[in-house]
């Protein structure tokens, strides 16, 4: 038996092996271009914080809406400044959440940040999804993308069936690790424990915003180890979503193999 889930059978994230070594899908680093980090010192010390906890690898994903402004050649800028100014072992990538909005289309002109040339983050709006989710979404797999849904648990809208039709059609979703935590509401959190029980995801992210946010959500976030090992599973593709040759390892091999 794992001693890590000795006499209670539940553990919590910061006791368990899980953030050793992670790469993260989905965080709001980049300072001043979104709702996340703001400034490059809050910036340096979120990636000196992250990676004492255990990680690894980032991608940067900062929204790309309509009233945001950004476009991929204005963050691959900020991300050369990024670049220059973060010190530390890390490893960091640039690509970018994208709301499925009326500006969308226009940024799909202008060419998209992807994670690895070919996966694509979006999300819609938490409320109401866009007109026509399902033709934008099959438009975009027709012209190459694999699509890989952001924290699919927070859109209210959303019911089984519809979760069911996306996956079908080769959709694929990123978990947020705070869901889980109950930090968005009951709802999110009932969604995602549903949807990691079923074996829904593929990937995970933090969708860091704020230190203080995610620090006490993993302080909240305990679980079993029937869901450790699904957990395990989406960091272990997210892990091979960045090396692209589905080479991964685990906990502490990962932490020490860079
Ligand atoms: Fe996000």
């Amino acid at each position: 038996m794992n001693s890590m889930f000795g006499i209670s059978w539940k553990t919590n994230i910061l006791k368990s092996d899980l953030l050793l070594g992670m790469t993260d899908l989905h965080a709001h680093l980049l300072p001043g271009v979104d709702d996340g980090i703001q400034t490059w010192d809050e910036a340096q010390r979120a990636v000196d914080w992250l990676y004492a906890l255990g990680t690894r690898r980032v991608y940067l994903t900062p929204h790309v809406m309509e009233e945001l402004g950004n476009t991929a050649a204005s963050l691959r800028e900020r991300f050369d400044e990024w670049q220059a100014r973060i010190s530390g072992p890390m490893h960091f990538r640039l690509a970018a959440e994208y709301m499925l909005d009326n500006g969308f289309a226009r940024q799909r002109k202008e060419g998209l940040l992807t994670l690895d040339e070919r996966h694509l983050l979006v999300e819609t709006s938490y409320m109401a999804p866009p007109m026509d989710l399902e033709g934008i979404l099959y438009d975009l797999q027709t012209d190459g993308y694999e699509l890989i849904l952001a924290h699919p648990e927070r859109y209210m809208y959303m019911d089984d069936e519809q979760y069911d039709r996306l996956r079908d059609c080769g959709i694929q979703f990123q978990l947020n690790l705070m869901s889980l935590a109950g930090t968005y509401g009951r709802l999110p959190q009932m969604k995602a424990t549903r949807l990691l029980d079923a074996g829904a995801y593929c990937y995970v992210g933090s969708d860091f915003h704020r230190q203080e946010a995610y620090a006490s959500s993993l302080q909240r976030l305990y679980f079993n180890k029937r869901r450790h090992d699904a957990l395990v599973r989406l960091f272990i593709n997210t892990q091979r979503l960045w090396t692209g040759d589905g080479r991964y390892t685990l906990y502490n091999e990962r932490i020490n193999a860079d």
